[in-house]
């Protein structure tokens, strides 16, 4: 945990954006798999973490901004618990430790918001993802089923994400130890991988990394020589000579905050000259990505820079043709780029995107509904303490090429022939994390191996 004051100071400036009511925050639960004392791993929510910093099931937090109380809710082990499971420190203690006065049994959480109903005070709360989190505040609030989703308090949304985008100091720290992991979580799989291997092999080579590091990883790991299905969890392929491989994974330190980083590699010791020249090109768009990104200037333009660049060299090797930025306007490279360049990343390796894409992302403005650039996560002006990746690929997805094809969609834009000879040839993605400050951006973590001849180097 960061020290008592980091998380009084947190929800101090909560209760000021806030200005009234009640603040409701959820804690996850454990998790059952298949019994329930067999559970997944345990993940806090983010934004509870965030002002409450406790990495403890099955808690509860209400804030009365009116009369600046703050409460607790959980409940301490019995003995039988501890028989099984050793000592634990009590909910008090826990709450000592993040500044929080006041603890109650989680059985008096409904009195504390029927107080608020009481009192004409609104009852805020976030947008909830946790099926047992929901079940809860059905009951608490009263609010039916299919309410909960519409309910919650943007107003609450917007001030979470007004503070949490903003990354401090002790924050950066904590991001560049996880991306520092998350590097060398790459650079393990870079060299492990050989062909005669499964793609679960090389992934247990990564996992292995961030579970010795004293943490885990920041999401599944994608480690797979079809890198052109963008979230490709399948690791059961055996790799050979000539593929490709693709690997997106990060750390999640034990503060838990993530790293989020992709690689392309050779399975052979070089890459084909065909993968030399498409991966030169997602490096171009990759550089011209970083030098697009400005203090104060949107986020979009790293996407604009990306795209074009993909088209205009995809042009150069003849898979494209006509006017780069007309195609883009188009659409038409997300025929090889169909998703966005970055994401912000944080307590999450997608930050707050269960706060909404469109306040994390866009200022609460609408997202495009165009193919592709829909998919674009991040787009609003960047600002000092914005963290986010960068990530543009090059993907041949053979059912979008034969669909587009079909369509006779972007024939002024595609040279589809050239196209459909590329259409086993697989993706290639590189992705880093970087932190926007008042001089400019700079890189997280430590460099990965990116470069044509530091990936070969790897590899020998
Ligand atoms: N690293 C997975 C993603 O950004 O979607
Ligand atoms: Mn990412």
């Amino acid at each position: 945990m960061f020290q008592q004051k980091t998380y009084i100071e947190r929800r101090k400036v909560l209760k000021e954006k806030v200005g009234k009511g009640f603040i409701l925050f959820f804690g996850n639960d454990e998790s059952s798999m298949n019994y329930a004392d067999n559970t997944y791993h345990f993940r806090q929510d983010s934004t509870f973490l965030y002002y409450f910093g406790i990495q403890h099931p099955g808690l509860a937090a209400v804030i009365d901004i009116e009369n600046n109380r703050e409460i607790l809710f959980g409940d301490d082990y019995t003995i039988d618990d501890i028989v099984w499971m050793g000592a634990q420190p009590t909910i008090t203690e826990r709450a000592e430790l993040c500044g929080v006065e006041n603890v109650q049994a989680s059985v008096k959480l409904g009195a504390a918001l029927n107080l608020a109903k009481q009192m004409g005070q609104p009852i805020h709360f976030l947008p909830l993802y946790r099926p047992e989190n929901k079940i809860k505040l059905q009951e608490l609030v009263v609010i039916a089923p299919k309410e909960v989703a519409n309910k919650f308090s943007v107003e609450l949304v917007k001030a979470v994400v007004s503070q949490r985008e903003f990354k401090t100091a002790e924050e950066i720290i904590e991001l560049n130890k996880a991306v520092d992991v998350s590097v060398d979580m790459h650079v393990a799989g870079m060299k492990f991988a050989k062909p005669g291997m499964t793609e679960a092999q090389v992934t247990a080579e990564i996992h292995k990394i961030a579970i010795a590091a004293g943490g885990n990883i920041s999401f599944p790991i994608i480690a797979t020589k079809n890198g052109q299905t963008l979230h490709n969890y399948y690791h059961g392929n055996t790799i050979k000579e000539g593929d490709l491989f693709l690997i997106d994974a990060g750390f999640e330190n034990p503060m838990c905050y993530a790293g989020d980083l992709s690689s392309t590699i050779p399975v052979s010791k070089k890459f084909t000259s065909e993968q030399r020249e498409i991966y030169r090109l997602t490096l171009d768009a990759h550089q011209a990505a970083i030098d697009a990104l400005q203090l104060g200037k949107p986020f979009k333009n790293a996407h604009i820079a990306a795209g074009t660049a993909i088209f205009e060299g995809m042009k150069s090797l003849g898979f494209t043709k006509g006017n780069a930025d007309d195609a883009f306007e188009a659409g038409a490279h997300s025929l090889f780029f169909p998703c966005g360049t970055g994401h912000m990343m944080g307590l999450d390796v997608h930050d707050m995107e269960d706060l909404g894409e469109v306040w994390v992302g866009y200022d609460g403005r609408p997202k495009s509904k165009q193919f592709g650039l829909k998919s674009l996560r991040l787009a609003k002006p960047l600002q000092p303490g914005h963290v986010f990746t960068i990530e543009p690929g090059i993907y041949f997805i053979p059912e979008l090429i034969d669909l587009w094809r079909s369509q006779n969609k972007f024939n002024d834009f595609i040279n589809w022939e050239k196209v459909n000879s590329y259409r086993n040839f697989g993706g290639i993605r590189n992705e880093e994390d970087f932190v926007m400050t008042e001089s400019g951006v700079e890189l997280l973590g430590k460099p990965k191996p990116k470069t044509i001849d530091e990936v070969e180097a790897l590899r020998s």
